[in-house]
């Protein structure tokens, strides 16, 4: 018994993608996040709920420095993606965006044409050496964000243009060009229809089998659906964080009990 639990141990070490320890951020005099120690697997989706307010978009945005952009946020902690610091002064916040991608709430294409939109992170990081290999990534990124059906005759019009679904999957396109490790997803349906909704849920499925997928949730339906892990937070704190059905069957904590049936939130 003994054993297998050490086994079993092993396993889940080595499949760690992130490991965030004692995560503080501060907007100035507020404390928006309060010591958060996580361990994020690799081919998994992670789901974060809470109530709004909670820390979700905040402690997403630690996972690939965004935070860097605001000028009121103080992060402190400790977030290692494989075994490595991404606060090292050595690390470029550019560089560690192509490997930790991410997909906003409100789908933001750039000016720019479909295809434009795509190849910009290659184009960006030199990922491609000419026009073919260009085009291959940015037709494999459209596929794999199952748009390729519906612009591969017009990959040169706005992305813009698009339909809100569509904008939103061309916007996983373009975070998946770069052939990024994680994908951090916050709240990446909810300005999407059930059909949409749908597509794009089937497409984080997917990509599991490539990348650590991180997703901020206010469904409690998408969470369930998709992920395999959950982390509830609240005020601030990470309460509670575990296998998805044992989170929504038999959590451990009165404020996720509370949460998922409804009486807070
Ligand atoms: N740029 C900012 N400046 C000051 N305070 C901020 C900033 N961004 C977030 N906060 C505060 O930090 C706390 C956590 O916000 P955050 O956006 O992480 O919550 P959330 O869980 O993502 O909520 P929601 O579900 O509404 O998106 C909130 O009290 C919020 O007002
Ligand atoms: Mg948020």
């Amino acid at each position: 018994m003994n054993d297998m639990r050490i086994v079993e141990r092993a396993v889940e070490t080595r499949n760690i993608k992130i490991s965030a320890r004692g995560v503080q951020v501060h907007y100035g005099d507020k404390h928006a996040l309060r010591d958060v120690d996580v361990d994020i697997l690799d081919n998994t989706v992670t789901a974060f709920i809470g109530p709004s307010g909670c820390g979700k978009s905040t402690f997403l945005r630690c996972l690939n420095r965004m935070n860097d952009t605001v000028a009121v946020a103080k992060v402190s902690g400790t977030i290692l993606l494989d075994g490595e610091d991404i606060y090292d002064r050595r690390v470029d916040p550019v560089q560690l965006r192509a490997k930790v991608g991410m997909v906003f709430q409100k789908p933001n294409p750039f000016p720019k044409s479909i295809y434009d939109n795509v190849a910009y992170g290659p184009r960006i990081h030199g990922l491609t050496r000419n026009k073919a290999e260009l085009d291959e990534v940015v037709e494999a990124s459209l596929r794999k964000a199952a748009l390729w059906n519906e612009v591969k005759d017009r990959l040169q019009e706005g992305g813009t243009g698009l339909s809100g679904g569509q904008q939103q999957r061309l916007c996983i396109a373009r975070a998946i060009a770069t052939s990024p490790e994680v994908l951090l997803m916050d709240e990446p349906c909810s300005a999407l229809d059930p059909i949409a909704t749908a597509q794009v849920e089937e497409l984080i499925d997917e990509l599991r089998a490539s990348f650590s997928v991180v997703i901020v949730t206010h469904s409690m339906q998408q969470a369930a659906r998709v992920s395999q892990r959950t982390a509830f937070f609240h005020l601030g704190n990470l309460v509670e964080y575990g296998e998805t059905g044992a989170i929504f069957t038999k959590p451990s904590d009165p404020r996720t009990e509370s949460y998922i049936t409804g009486r807070i939130g």
